[in-house]
């Protein structure tokens, strides 16, 4: 069956605001980003990834570079989609960020309850009180490390959604936390099979780019573009 990811997954409704080192704002994206977007993911080989117009709300992390931790943009709404449509019953969420499956969860009478474990104060004070107010019954905010905590009963749904990035260094966490939740009836990762082939996508995108740079050098040369065999 398909779905249209953000009849699944809507907008994160959260006011913008920072506490310490971590900021929520909205963003716009125009026809124009969008455009140039879509065609860089399409030259990645990942049209899948692209970007529709509108008003996107993101967290950010105030490093020495900043860092956007976690955005409502399609490609995060379509990686949590199984997620949305799998759970039910005691549901738990390692990884709060803009807690942007809440909203849909708690609109399925079968989830009972969310609860979400997240390891940093600040996040929690930010985003943490809106959904406090909104699902007072059936939202409840964890302050703890996702590898540390112990629920007293094994939850039904479990969703791991600790990492700011795509990388092959987060299969292991993965492992682990999969293992601990293994009597859940359903357990899942965020970006798994993205995280287990990242090397070899890394690998794939370097020779394209080179042969991009390679094409593009000769036509400045010789107004020529390479034939696969150069
Ligand atoms: C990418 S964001 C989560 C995005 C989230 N799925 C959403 O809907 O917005 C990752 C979150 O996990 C938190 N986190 C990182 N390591 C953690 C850990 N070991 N235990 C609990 N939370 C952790 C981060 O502080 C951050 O809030």
């Amino acid at each position: 069956m398909k779905v249209k990811i953000t009849d699944v997954i809507p907008s994160v409704r959260l006011p913008a605001g920072r506490v310490g080192k971590y900021t929520i704002d909205q963003f716009e994206v125009n026809e124009m980003d969008a455009v140039t977007y879509n065609l860089k993911q399409h030259l990645h080989d990942t049209p899948e990834m692209g970007m529709i117009p509108g008003t996107y709300t993101r967290l950010w992390r105030q490093d020495e570079t900043p860092v956007v931790m976690m955005s409502d943009t399609l490609s995060e709404r379509r990686d949590h989609v199984d997620f949305v449509l799998s759970a039910w019953g005691d549901v738990l969420i390692n990884g709060l960020g803009l807690g942007m499956c809440i909203d849909p969860l708690m609109e399925q009478e079968e989830v009972c309850r969310v609860t979400v474990v997240e390891k940093q104060q600040e996040i929690i004070d930010l985003v943490a009180p809106t959904y406090c107010r909104r699902y007072p019954k059936r939202f409840r905010i964890v302050h703890a490390d996702a590898f540390l905590y112990e629920p007293e009963e094994c939850p039904d749904v479990v969703w791991n959604d600790i990492w700011d990035t795509i990388s092959d260094l987060n299969v292991p966490e993965m492992d682990t936390l999969e293992a601990k939740y293994e009597e859940a009836a359903w357990v899942d990762s965020w970006a798994r099979e993205r995280c287990e082939n990242f090397v070899d996508f890394v690998k794939a995108r370097i020779e394209k780019w080179d042969q991009i740079a390679k094409n593009l050098r000769l036509l400045q040369e010789n107004g020529r573009f390479v034939d696969s065999s150069d």
